[in-house]
């Protein structure tokens, strides 16, 4: 029987509610398919970070490299100042793991409504490719005569060719996988430096992909395409900044945070690969019950295709995606059920739903992450 370890960091708010109730429907997924989940709880977040006052230490980091995948709920916390466990412990890990790429799925589930009203299931299945680990993210600069008339802030931009290949390469594969078409976004007439190194790299790559269309988008143009044509989209990769901004355009394309999931993925295999809704911490509702799994849910099946568990990633997804048809816009008492009766009504469901009930199997994103994701097999 094929063994998966995950770690499983629930952190902050409702991240260990939804994470809980994600890994119901992956030991279902399990039962079905023919594998074990060894989960093992990570202290991290808020509560640790005002114990300890630190926010990642390097044995945990040494601790998580010992697993196949890693499970996020979400970090922040209204006692710990902005930006300190998002860039300690999220950015920090994600550049600590080598996870380069962050692959933001935008899919319309069919019986959920997009606010706009042009998006519907047949058009909007695209495949967000956000550079994760450099840009304008990685801290460097300086602010001199803070909270002065005269202040001046400087904020560095990093762009590597390593980093971008990372991200461009699996882009082409992943579209040779799916639809057979790239889009660069970025901003290249005006960040001529950057751009152009974008542009060198899509360029270079894509002569080893000759079946791979691939084009160009401003990212402001992207964020009048992405709601009003999302079909003309198949993978899309960019940069960190613009890829935070336009996946969560995606996400209210795709029907809200709420059901946004997202990988951070190490495309060496070189450590584990990092699974998160794109959601946060809630706490306006952390303890109500009312947090939905369903992002969480979903998350978990792209881990399940990252660990090569295919026909399980898709019933995980097909069944997320049934339960999400049934459930309120909003989440509140009119869900019905709590975060983990959800999670309960999601692995019911994974145990006989068509794994194929919402997904082409050629060309869904779980199959392909399934083939194409290495494996991070540390013991
Ligand atoms: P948020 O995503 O936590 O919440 C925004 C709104 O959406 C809230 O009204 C919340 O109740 C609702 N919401 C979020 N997830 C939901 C779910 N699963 N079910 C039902 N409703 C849901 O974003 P916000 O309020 O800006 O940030 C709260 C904290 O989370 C902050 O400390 C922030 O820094 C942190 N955060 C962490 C992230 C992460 O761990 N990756 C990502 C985004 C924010
Ligand atoms: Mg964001």
């Amino acid at each position: 029987m094929r063994t998966h370890h995950l770690a499983v960091l629930g952190g902050d708010g409702i991240g260990p509610d939804v994470t809980d109730a994600a890994l119901l429907g992956v030991r279902a997924a399990g039962e079905r398919f023919g594998f074990t989940v060894h989960a093992t709880d990570f202290d991290g977040g808020a509560e640790a970070y005002l114990r300890t006052g630190t926010a990642l230490d390097d044995d945990t980091v040494l601790r998580l490299r010992s697993h196949d995948a890693i499970l996020l709920g979400a970090v922040g916390d209204p006692r710990v100042p902005p930006g300190v466990l998002e860039r300690g412990l999220i950015v920090a890990l994600r550049v600590a793991l080598r996870q380069s790429v962050n692959i933001r799925p935008v899919r319309l589930y069919p019986g959920v409504t997009s606010p706009v009203t042009t998006v519907t299931p047949d058009n909007c299945d695209l495949v967000i490719l956000r550079e994760n680990t450099e840009g304008l993210y990685t801290g460097g600069g300086s602010l001199s005569h803070a909270g002065t008339r005269n202040a001046v802030a400087v904020q560095n931009s990093v762009t590597t060719a390593q980093a971008t290949r990372d991200t461009v390469e699996f882009g082409f594969r992943l579209a040779s996988a799916r639809r057979n078409r790239l889009t660069l976004c970025h901003k290249t007439n005006i960040l001529v430096h950057a751009g152009q190194l974008w542009q060198d790299v899509v360029d270079e790559v894509a002569a080893d992909y000759p079946d791979v269309e691939h084009d160009y988008v401003h990212a402001d143009a992207m964020c009048q395409h992405l709601p009003l044509d999302p079909g003309r989209f198949d993978v899309v990769v960019t940069d960190n900044l613009f890829g935070d901004i336009i996946s969560d355009l995606g996400a209210t394309v795709q029907g809200g945070l709420g059901l946004a999931a997202s990988a951070n993925h190490n495309p060496t295999g070189s450590a584990p690969s990092m699974y998160e809704p794109v959601h946060g911490s809630a706490p306006d509702i952390a303890g109500t019950g009312w947090a939905n799994p369903a992002a969480a849910a979903l998350s978990a099946a792209l881990c399940l295709a990252g660990l090569g568990e295919r026909d399980a990633a898709l019933a995980l997804e097909a069944a997320a995606a049934s339960v999400l048809a049934e459930l309120p816009a909003h989440s509140g008492p009119e869900m019905g059920d709590d975060t983990a009766g959800i999670g309960r009504r999601i692995a019911d469901r994974v145990i006989d739903i068509d794994p194929v009930a919402v997904a082409d199997p050629d060309r869904s994103l779980m199959s392909a992450l399934a083939t194409l994701a290495p494996a991070h097999r540390p013991g």
